[in-house]
């Protein structure tokens, strides 16, 4: 894992103004943590990177016109630790896609992704996200215009079909123009399609039947490409299963609901001989971090406790955890006491469980 305190600004942060891209090695993207909107923002990230320091990390999908136009250090800022960090953006417009992408280079991401995958009404209305994968041409000229842009790598994110087609030759096709017309090598592969009419994003992500099958011949017929897979994954066993066909696999709601699952990744997926964090370990670097966010202006406790609480989860004492953890009125306090509180009461509820390591 890179450190890049060049690039830091007094409290920690990366921040944009005139920084020069991380051209470090960076470890392979065998394993990362998918982008989700509203849950893998800065805090999650930086509780992810101290579970596992090699896996990537992608973040919330970042409206283009909103970095043009908004607060770009609000939406870019993080902290140096967090790299490898892909920064995922939304939109369709070539000249505007560069724009933003060579805004965010300045804050020393490792990758920028498009995503092609989001079905949201609210998103299509933008004509982009998984409406893309109608315009291959279109796509062609937005990775073309971002990678002219940019040094880092330019990836994609998409599904593997969109509504009832259930074909694999438009996806073969999609993906095949593309390596054809862009220097695009990284393809994340939702493993199913995207249902634009009729289902809500949540149904979305659960309804249209998985096809790993489609993913695995993606890879089988374009093996110079990098394919991730990405769908359904939620234990280590299955990501062994997927690496024999793929490059790497791309996990996002078990890795949010079920951090510690990524605890192992770093020994099992990447040859780490370094032992895997402990809870108590684990716990007071997030009391640390936790301290550190609230001395400035506009953090609250709710907006960082909310990312922990399915760190104990599988153990006993994880609802006393997470009730502690979502409580509005302890919340409330902006104390990060509440976090080593909480904690008390998991190793109350059972301390054997913590007397070997698990
Ligand atoms: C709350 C939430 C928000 C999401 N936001 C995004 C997003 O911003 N960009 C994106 O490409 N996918 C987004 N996704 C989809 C995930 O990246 C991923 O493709 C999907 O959850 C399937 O992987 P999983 O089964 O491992 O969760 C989101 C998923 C969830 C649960």
């Amino acid at each position: 894992m890179q450190k890049n305190k060049r690039l830091s600004s007094t409290d920690g942060s990366v921040q944009g103004s005139g920084c020069q891209p991380n051209n470090s090695p960076q470890p392979k993207r065998t394993l990362s943590v998918a982008p989700m909107l509203d849950w893998t923002d800065r805090h999650y990230r930086y509780m992810a990177r101290l579970i596992t320091r090699n896996a990537w990390l992608y973040t919330e999908m970042i409206n283009t016109n909103a970095i043009i136009h908004g607060n770009s250090d609000k939406l870019l800022a993080y902290h140096p630790q967090e790299q490898p960090v892909a920064l995922q953006l939304g939109g369709s417009d070539p000249a505007v896609l560069a724009q933003a992408a060579k805004i965010a280079a300045g804050y020393a991401y490792n990758e920028i992704n498009l995503n092609c995958g989001c079905p949201s009404p609210r998103v299509q209305q933008g004509a982009f996200g998984a409406c893309l994968m109608r315009e291959v041409t279109l796509v062609a000229q937005c990775l073309n215009a971002m990678q002219e842009a940019v040094s880092i790598p330019v990836t994609i994110k998409h599904r593997i079909g969109l509504d009832k087609e259930t074909a694999y030759q438009p996806l073969a096709d999609f993906v095949g123009t593309l390596r054809e017309q862009t220097a695009c090598r990284i393809f994340i592969v939702h493993a199913r399609n995207a249902w634009l009419e009729g289902l809500s994003p949540k149904d979305n992500r659960d309804i249209p039947p998985l096809r790993y099958d489609y993913v695995y011949r993606l890879k089988q017929e374009f093996p110079d490409l990098e394919i991730i897979l990405n769908g359904g994954v939620t234990t280590n066993e299955q990501i062994s299963q997927h690496l024999q066909y793929v490059d790497g696999v791309m996990v996002g709601r078990e890795a949010y609901h079920n951090p510690m699952l990524m605890r192992s990744w770093d020994a099992e997926f990447y040859g780490s001989r370094q032992p895997a964090v402990e809870y108590e370990a684990l716990v007071e670097q997030l009391i640390d971090y936790t301290q550190q966010q609230l001395a400035k202006p506009d953090h609250s406790l709710r907006h960082m406790a909310r990312h922990y609480l399915g760190l104990m989860h599988g153990l006993q004492g994880a609802r006393q955890w997470r009730r502690m953890l979502s409580d509005a009125a302890l919340l409330k306090n902006n104390n990060a006491s509440l976090i080593a509180a909480a904690w008390q009461a998991v190793k109350n509820s059972s301390p054997s469980q913590f007397s070997t390591s698990i």
